[in-house]
């Protein structure tokens, strides 16, 4: 087995994959998860990864693909992972670590082939070895939470591709659930809801944008959100631009935020009567780039009538956490397995 010791640790998010270090600022990279590629003869190249890659999601030319390599947080294009993991090790100094020896965050609750789908993409990638831990623990030391009393912590992390809850004591996770929707599965409801009830065709990215700049779960507090979006109008197939408001947005994603709401209760109805006690008294701490959503904290709240809090540099959460586990031996011998 190997030694439980890394060198640099990955947060291989949905949405962006972060690399951290042992150093005094340990973030190294914080860029989207995205690869394109074109073909090269036969083979398909690398042509552009993370940020340069993401403007191209949705205008390459024939023969260019944009890919995005981890699906509701699990490695859906092993190639792709690989490239993309490769393009982050080099850039994050090759010279000094030529193999270097990685931990990598995961979402609870996968399965044994997707784990090792991470491990081998991570050693194709040029990692010495491979350390796996599950990032809701990841994300609650990253929130500075006392995860390793005999207290329990509450942690949100509502991510692009997965949403956890989780509570936490004495360094491990006591109660965890974690479920495939997120953030992508409200921009897809967007596109849904535009096609359905403005009968427009708009692009992954649009979606997006609606949802950060008019997104709401309290669309009563934000009429004066709108914003003009432009796509394809399904019946006449032109270009079309419209007005979208806070109230559409708010209708487009309702129930999808429900059934994230629905999974934090659900973990409090799991929760163990003692450590139930102690959440009242400290609440939740909500992360990932979710949490931004208007009105959710809010809403939160209600249904739980706890204190919700958001962590600090949500979205960064669980690359700070995996930064601790680098620096603390005994700490990632408790919490990390090997594939
Ligand atoms: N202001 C905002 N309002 C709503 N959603 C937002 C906002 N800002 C960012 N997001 C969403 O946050 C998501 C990205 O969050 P994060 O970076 O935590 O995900 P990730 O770690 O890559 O994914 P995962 O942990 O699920 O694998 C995206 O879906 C993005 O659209
Ligand atoms: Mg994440």
């Amino acid at each position: 087995m190997a030694a439980t010791t890394a060198d640099l640790a990955v947060d291989l998010g949905t949405s962006r994959t972060r690399v951290v270090g042992k150093g005094a600022a340990p973030l190294l990279l914080d860029v989207p998860t995205v690869v394109a590629t074109a073909s090269r003869g036969r083979k398909q190249e690398v042509v552009a990864v993370g940020e340069a890659a993401r403007k191209m999601i949705g205008r390459t030319p024939e023969g260019t693909r944009v890919l995005r390599p981890v699906r509701a947080g699990v490695v859906a294009d092993f190639e792709a992972t690989e490239q993309l993991l490769r393009s982050l090790l080099k850039e994050v100094g090759g010279r000094s670590l030529r193999k270097p020896r990685l931990l990598v965050c995961i979402p609870y609750g996968t399965t044994e082939v997707e784990r090792r789908a991470v491990a081998d993409s991570a050693k194709a990638a040029g990692a010495g070895s491979v350390l796996l831990a599950v990032s809701p623990i990841a994300a609650a030391l990253g929130a500075d939470l006392p995860v390793q009393d005999p207290v329990a912590s509450m942690i949100v992390d509502l991510g692009g591709g997965r949403t956890h809850a989780a509570v936490t004591s004495l360094g491990g996770l006591v109660v965890a659930r974690s479920a495939q929707v997120a953030g992508d599965t409200l921009d897809e409801a967007i596109g849904a809801w535009m096609k359905v009830n403005r009968g427009l065709q708009i692009g992954e990215r649009t979606c997006e944008t609606l949802k950060t700049r008019v997104g709401t779960l309290i669309p009563e507090l934000h009429h004066d959100l709108h914003m003009r979006v432009r796509g394809r109008d399904l019946a006449s197939g032109r270009p079309e631009e419209l007005e979208v408001t806070a109230d559409d947005v708010a209708a487009a994603i309702g129930e999808t935020a429900l059934r994230i709401r629905q999974l934090v209760l659900e973990t409090l109805a799991a929760t163990p009567p003692e450590l139930a006690a102690d959440i009242v008294d400290r609440g939740m701490i909500l992360c990932g780039g979710t949490s931004d959503l208007r009105g959710l904290d809010a809403r939160l709240r209600d249904d739980t009538a706890l204190p919700v809090l958001r962590a600090e540099d949500p979205v960064r959460c669980v690359a700070r956490g995996a930064a601790r586990l680098l620096a603390d031996a005994t700490l990632l011998e408790r919490v990390a397995t090997t594939a």
